[in-house]
């Protein structure tokens, strides 16, 4: 029993190092060692494996075994209540900001609607969201007027402060309610990533503040490709 304990164990190892120099020899330019070793690691035992995302940076891979994303019910700018399943089937490029953000927000959404744009056609599969993490003074009707500036297509999401929450953590947005004493107004302090969210609401990919449009549209493009031919 022992014997078996023993022989299996240095098997287990000899794999193990055997994927580690695998990954070693084959990960790509812009993967870490870390990275590429999970990969290969969870390709070998049959875990769900992020997909590659375009070459050229064009956003940034979940770990292996990491999923952001899934259910969430909120409110949309008209004030109808949504779930992630009345955008099931459609891409999305998905916002966490607030409409009286000074810079950061306005940016990030002209990058979304530019990308968009760059697509072409193709852009017409995608559906660009802003979901506010400021409930608060972002209500439908302020949506309303806010999300049309961007993009004629783009959704404005609010809800409940515990419905946005909830939203927040499925994608592990952090946001904080600052109060600066040289200031009237509270301002929102938040992290600012654009998600690509795929039809199974399961977030694809994820772009880091000042990605460029084009990489975006390449990396959405190119997670469409990997979904119509998975096999590839
Ligand atoms: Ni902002």
């Amino acid at each position: 029993m022992l014997r078996i304990i023993r022989f299996s164990s240095i098997l287990l190892l000899t794999l193990v190092a055997g994927i580690w120099a695998y990954a070693w020899v084959s990960k790509s330019p812009n993967e870490s060692l870390g990275e590429a070793f999970a990969n290969r690691l969870a390709s070998v035992f049959g875990q769900e494996m992020a997909v590659p995302t375009a070459s050229g940076g064009g956003g940034m891979q979940l770990p292996a075994g990491m999923s952001l994303g899934g259910p969430f019910e909120l409110v949309n700018q008209a004030g109808q209540p949504v779930t992630e399943r009345d955008f099931a089937g459609r891409w999305l490029l998905v916002y966490f900001g607030f409409t009286y953000c000074p810079d950061v927000c306005p940016t990030e959404l002209g990058t979304i609607a530019s990308a968009i744009d760059a697509m072409g056609p193709q852009g017409e599969s995608v559906t660009p969201v802003l979901i506010t993490i400021d409930p608060q003074r972002d209500t439908p009707a302020q949506l309303a007027d806010y999300v049309p500036r961007f993009h004629p297509r783009m959704q404005g999401l609010t809800g409940t402060a515990e419905q946005v929450a909830a939203a927040a953590r499925r994608y592990r947005v952090y946001f904080a309610r600052v109060q600066r004493p040289d200031m009237t107004d509270y301002v929102m302090d938040h992290s600012s990533f654009i998600y690509l969210v795929g039809p199974d609401a399961k977030v694809r990919a994820l772009f880091r503040p000042e990605t460029s449009p084009e990489a975006i549209a390449a990396a959405v493009q190119a997670q469409q490709r990997a979904a119509r031919n998975p096999a590839s």
